[in-house]
C-alpha cells in the first residue's frame, strides 16, 4: 500500500521551526538519509515506478537533488545529469534565472548534457514555489529534451508550486505532503 509507504517515509522526515529564516518550517530529509531502512524504501519508490518509463537519463537539481537522483539513476541503469546553481560547471552552459521569494537565483546545465529527443526524468528533494523544478525543466526542454515527469519526495501545497508545474502541463509524482 503506497499510502503506508507514504507515511512512513513522512514520519522520518523532521521539521525545524524558523529555520533558515523566522516563519519557515523546514522539512529535513537527512533522518530519512541517515536510516538505511527508509533509504532503501524511498529509493525503490522511485525506481519501481520508473523502471517501464523507457527513460533515457535522470537529471538532478543542486544541491539535495543529486542525492536522491543519482541513486534512483544507477538502479535504473541510467547516466545522471547534474543541474547545478550559477557558476560551477566548467564547460559550455546554458543558464535559466528565477525568481525566490526574495531576489532570484540562476541554474545551469552543460550544453552537451543531454540530446534532442532525450526522455529525462527530474528528480529535486522537495517543491516549495516549484521554481526550481520550473527553471530546471526550462534548461531541459531548451536542449530538445523531453521532460517526462517531475519527481520529488516532499511536496509544500499550500506555496502552490505543485499546482502551478502541474497546470503547465508538467507530469508530477511526490511521496508526502505538509500542508
Ligand atoms: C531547496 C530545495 C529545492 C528548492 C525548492 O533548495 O532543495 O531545490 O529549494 O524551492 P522552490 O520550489 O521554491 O524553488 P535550496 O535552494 O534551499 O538549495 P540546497 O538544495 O542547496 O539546500
Ligand atoms: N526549500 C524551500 N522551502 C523549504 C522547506 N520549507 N523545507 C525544506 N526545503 C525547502
Amino acid at each position: 500500500d503506497v499510502g503506508n509507504v507514504a507515511d512512513y517515509l513522512r514520519d522520518h522526515i523532521r521539521t525545524v521551526p524558523d529555520w533558515p529564516q523566522p516563519g519557515v518550517m523546514f522539512r529535513d530529509i537527512t533522518p530519512l538519509l541517515h536510516n538505511p531502512r527508509t533509504l532503501r524504501v524511498l529509493i525503490d519508490v522511485f525506481v519501481h515506478r520508473y523502471m517501464e518509463a523507457k527513460l533515457d537519463l535522470v537529471a538532478g537539481i543542486d544541491a539535495r537533488g543529486f542525492i536522491l537522483g543519482a541513486i534512483v539513476a544507477y538502479e535504473l541503469n541510467l547516466g545522471f545529469v547534474p543541474i547545478r546553481k550559477k557558476g560551477k560547471l566548467p564547460y559550455q552552459t546554458v543558464t535559466e534565472e528565477y525568481e525566490l521569494e526574495y531576489g532570484s537565483a540562476t541554474v545551469e546545465i552543460h550544453a552537451d548534457a543531454c540530446k534532442a529527443g532525450d526522455r529525462v526524468l527530474l528528480i529535486d528533494d522537495l517543491i516549495a514555489t516549484g521554481g526550481t523544478m520550473m527553471a530546471g525543466r526550462r534548461l531541459l526542454e531548451r536542449l530538445g529534451a523531453e521532460v517526462v515527469e517531475g519527481a520529488a519526495i516532499v511536496d509544500l501545497p499550500e506555496l502552490g508550486g505543485s499546482a502551478q508545474l502541474l497546470a503547465s502541463g508538467l507530469p508530477l509524482f511526490t511521496v508526502c505532503r505538509f500542508d
